[in-house]
């Protein structure tokens, strides 16, 4: 009998320690890496963010900083010529005020998600050049002192050369000079907000990688305001960090950039297994402790936070649940994994 307060007592902390109860307490990740000085994260879809009360309940209780996941790209914000479209952004601003959250800003200059009116119009130089100023004028300086970060050029390095992508609105019209000034732009109209180069497959060691250093170090170089690197971090189940992880990190951060992973999720087959979901936790648990190791790197952030609305299915047939918490918000070992190693970290602040 006497043994039984003491049973209760261990089964309750081990429950309490296994991570779920963090979520089931409501201290969240949010929490853990406030007291690291540290950002965990994730991007927010419109709809649900609209319509789903615990949408919005679980980043109030789990994250510190959002990004808009198409808030903020040309479609979502300027979609007619001379008309902005600011609500979605706006929401998302002042989502993040009200929540003592952090936003960052996705993406000023992509060669995808651009509206037609762009993309079918016909521009000189000259007027492709106005239309990136007065598009991020207008945008960078609406939510100046609120962005925190900006992801100004996003995904510019062709995969096969480590060239530039040639075949983008934005080369094709103002040339390689269009990085340089989007960032000058940028600096101009927020000189306090940081100003990232955004890519994907750039993590380790590689041709794609070397081309994100190469134009990195120009722009450093030519004392372009370029402030920080993001790994995207798509990756699928099995991922490890490993030692070219780290040699790219090293190279990057001599530069004098900071770093932040900005899209991370890990896509698995579909239904995953548990040993599917482990491996997975195990990617998670990698990436972060792979972050909070390195001085420069300031923040995580994944590409959603529920398997119920992501990008990956359709885009990868047969893969799917590449998230923190399944389709009914419920925590998975992938969250729990962060929670672990957030604590386990050293001190950050
Ligand atoms: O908003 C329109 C809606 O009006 C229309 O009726 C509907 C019909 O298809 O499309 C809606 O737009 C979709 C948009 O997401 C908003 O939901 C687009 O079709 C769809 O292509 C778009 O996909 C986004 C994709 O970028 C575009 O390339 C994904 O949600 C978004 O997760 C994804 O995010 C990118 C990052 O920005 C950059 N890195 C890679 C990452 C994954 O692809």
């Amino acid at each position: 009998m006497r043994t039984r307060p003491l049973l209760l007592l261990v089964l309750c902390g081990g429950l309490w320690l296994n991570g779920y109860a963090v979520a089931a307490q409501g201290r969240g990740l949010r929490d853990l890496a406030d007291k690291r000085g540290f950002y965990v994260g994730a991007a927010v879809a419109m709809r649900p963010f609209r319509t789903e009360a615990p949408y919005q309940e679980t980043l109030k209780r789990e994250f510190n900083i959002i990004v808009g996941e198409n808030a903020f790209k040309w479609t979502g914000i300027h979609p007619n010529k001379g008309g902005y479209y600011f609500a979605d952004a706006d929401a998302l601003v002042a989502f993040a005020a009200a929540n003592r959250m952090k936003i960052r800003g996705h993406t000023l200059v992509w060669h995808k998600q651009l509206p037609r009116w762009v993309t079918g119009g016909s521009f000189t130089r000259e007027e492709a050049v106005n239309l990136l100023r007065d598009h991020i004028n207008t945008v960078v300086g609406r939510y100046k002192g609120k962005v925190i970060a900006w992801d100004v050029v996003n995904e510019a390095i062709d995969d096969e050369t480590g060239g530039l992508r040639t075949s983008s609105f934005w080369y094709e019209k103002i040339g390689p000079d269009y990085i340089r000034m989007a960032f000058e732009f940028a600096h101009q109209a927020d000189p306090a907000a940081k100003l990232y180069y955004n890519d994907y497959e750039a993590e380790d060691m590689g041709r794609k990688s070397d081309g994100v250093y190469r134009l990195l170090k120009e722009l450093k170089a030519a004392g372009v305001p370029v402030d920080g690197v993001g790994w995207q971090m798509h990756v699928p189940n099995g991922f490890h960090i490993t030692e070219a992880h780290r040699r790219n990190a090293a190279r990057l951060a001599a530069l004098g950039l900071e770093m932040t992973i900005t899209e991370l999720d890990v896509r698995t087959r579909v239904p995953a297994s548990a040993a599917d979901l482990q491996a997975q936790a195990t990617a998670y648990r990698e990436i972060l402790g792979f972050c909070l190791s390195q001085p420069n790197c300031k923040a995580l952030l994944a590409w959603g936070f529920t398997d119920k609305y992501s990008w990956i299915p359709g885009w990868y047939a047969g893969l799917g649940d590449a998230l923190l918490f399944d389709k009914d918000y419920q925590p998975k070992p992938a969250y729990r994994a962060l929670v672990e190693a957030l604590r386990s970290a050293s001190r950050r602040k």
